[in-house]
């Protein structure tokens, strides 16, 4: 058995001998003494290497930062006036008994002491590795894990089971491109990416699962931006026997919920959240993702609100050549549900004289002015998905071809379902006070949607192009 003890539980072992395992932060050399400071997962804590241990003293005097070291050590508590109150282990020192290097490191191209944030980002991203070994990043990815845990047990509490759904897929219609994976064993055929797990999770609640909820990685090709990656992680949400206001009510539970357990220094200015309508947000704050934020200098205030009654479908703008041909298109998610007021004018089709009224069930739900989640009713019976891909102008036979198996799953006894998926990357970013998503995702795209730590995307082999049956037209695309 490997005999270590955690950085973080030195506390309780003072007067003892214990053996450390980490990495060397840093090193001052005062001559006769070396400070060594050492890092583990857990945290940090100053040691000292005295002339009287004599092989301790000398391995020190070696060390550079980063080197992965293994010290054994006898834990003192430190005299009065040297105690650190900022520091956790500020009340410690580890005197070095012996060193061993299992790993020496190469400088480090950036520094890896602060916060990183005066650092170019692309280089950053390249050595992402490393960035990672900065408390802050490493404070975020933690918790990340803590809050993906949390909504795990709080929503299997409420009778919500997790179930993950395919990556290789069928072109979802989420508004976004797809990301297309070739086929080798069909040539010329497809798979795309999904943009979310939306059909399958609706096609979960056909398969009487009734509750379901999903940390879904979804694919979209668009441009990054701060708030917007090509890959990123969803809470994905879906019930059955539900209307709009079961929906809004576990979500801004779970929301309140989570707040109040991993970040309790965060105040939500208003529960419930408020709500109002997208007419009403875009008459009043110009957006339909408004920053009702009271005072905007507080870093830790959490404005959350609802935005409700959205239309339905818009007009498509005929010099972006959108391809569809009646001139509507859905505004945001083409399985939702009309209000139930609108039903009438939905059913009656691309003849019907009322499409441009028709309001959506969809709810989205805005913090500090981003939008962290959207969701809504959907339309359960066939007759009435069909009639939104009518209004959209798609004819009977690419109906079919694109949604006939949504259509003939739904003619199996459907129940009626709604659901919600919220961008888990912003609500971390919002919590963790950072500017943008990518300090919150372990291994980010940068801003030109690379991946600058593997060289990704990149050539492949002519061999892997024959087999796919596919050959690259240079000088086309992007
Ligand atoms: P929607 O497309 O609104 O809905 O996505 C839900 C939430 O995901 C986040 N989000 C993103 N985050 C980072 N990078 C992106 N590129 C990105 N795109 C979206 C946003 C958004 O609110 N299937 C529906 C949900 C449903 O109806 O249940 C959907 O995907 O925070």
């Amino acid at each position: 058995m490997n005999e270590r003890t955690l950085i973080a539980n030195l506390k309780e072992k003072i007067g003892e001998e214990i053996t450390l395992k980490g990495w060397v932060d840093i090193r001052r050399d005062h001559g006769k003494l070396i400070f060594i400071d050492m890092r583990d997962q857990s945290g940090k804590v100053q040691m000292v290497a005295l002339p009287n241990h004599e092989e301790a003293h000398d391995s020190a005097s070696k060390l550079r930062p980063e080197w992965v070291i293994e010290v054994k050590g006898k834990v003192n508590p430190r005299p009065e006036k040297m105690v650190n109150k900022d520091e956790a282990n500020g009340m410690l020192e580890i005197e070095m008994l012996s060193v061993t290097v299992l790993n020496e490191s190469e400088t480090p191209p950036i520094d890896l002491r602060g916060d990183g944030r005066e650092i170019g980002e692309d280089v950053r991203l390249k050595y992402r590795y490393l960035d990672l070994r900065r408390p802050r990043l490493q404070k975020n990815i933690r918790l990340r894990h803590d809050v993906m845990l949390y909504i795990r047990n709080f929503l299997s509490k409420e009778r919500f089971i997790e179930i993950e759904t395919p990556l290789l897929s069928k072109s979802t219609p989420e508004g976004a491109r797809d990301f297309l994976v070739p086929s080798r064993i069909e040539p010329g055929k497809f798979f795309a990416l999904p943009q979310s797990p939306q059909q399958y999770k609706q096609l979960l609640m056909v398969a009487g699962f009734e509750r379901y909820f999903q940390f879904a990685r979804c694919l979209r090709d668009e441009d990054s931006r701060g708030d917007r990656q090509p890959e990123f992680t969803q809470l994905d949400i879906e019930m059955s026997f539900v209307d709009r206001e079961d929906v809004m009510d576990v979500n801004e539970r779970l929301l309140i919920a989570l707040v109040k357990e991993l970040a309790p220094h965060k105040k939500i200015q208003v529960i419930p959240f408020p709500r109002m309508s997208y007419k009403e947000a875009m008459e009043k704050y110009g957006t339909d993702k408004p920053d009702l934020r009271l005072d905007k200098s507080d870093p830790d205030l959490l404005a959350f609100c609802w935005v409700i009654d959205f239309p339905f479908f818009e007009k498509t703008d005929p010099s972006a050549g959108s391809g569809q041909a009646s001139g509507w298109t859905f505004t945001h998610n083409p399985f939702s549900a009309p209000k139930p007021e609108h039903m009438e004018w939905l059913m009656q089709g691309s003849a019907g004289e009322h499409i441009g009224e028709i309001l959506t069930t969809q709810y989205d739900v805005a913090l500090n002015g981003f939008e962290i989640g959207g969701g809504s009713v959907r339309n359960h019976t066939p007759l009435a998905l069909k009639r939104v891909f009518e209004i959209m102008g798609h004819k009977e036979e690419s109906i079919n071809a694109k949604f006939g198996h949504m259509l003939e799953a739904f003619s199996f006894g459907a129940p009626p379902h709604g659901g919600i998926a919220w961008g888990l990357d912003r609500l971390m970013a919002i919590l963790q006070n950072e500017p943008n998503i990518r300090e919150v995702i372990a291994f980010a795209k940068n801003g030109e949607g690379k991946d600058l730590m593997m060289s990704a995307p990149s050539d492949v082999s002519p061999e892997q192009l024959t087999e796919l049956g596919l050959r690259v037209v240079k000088g086309k695309g992007g």
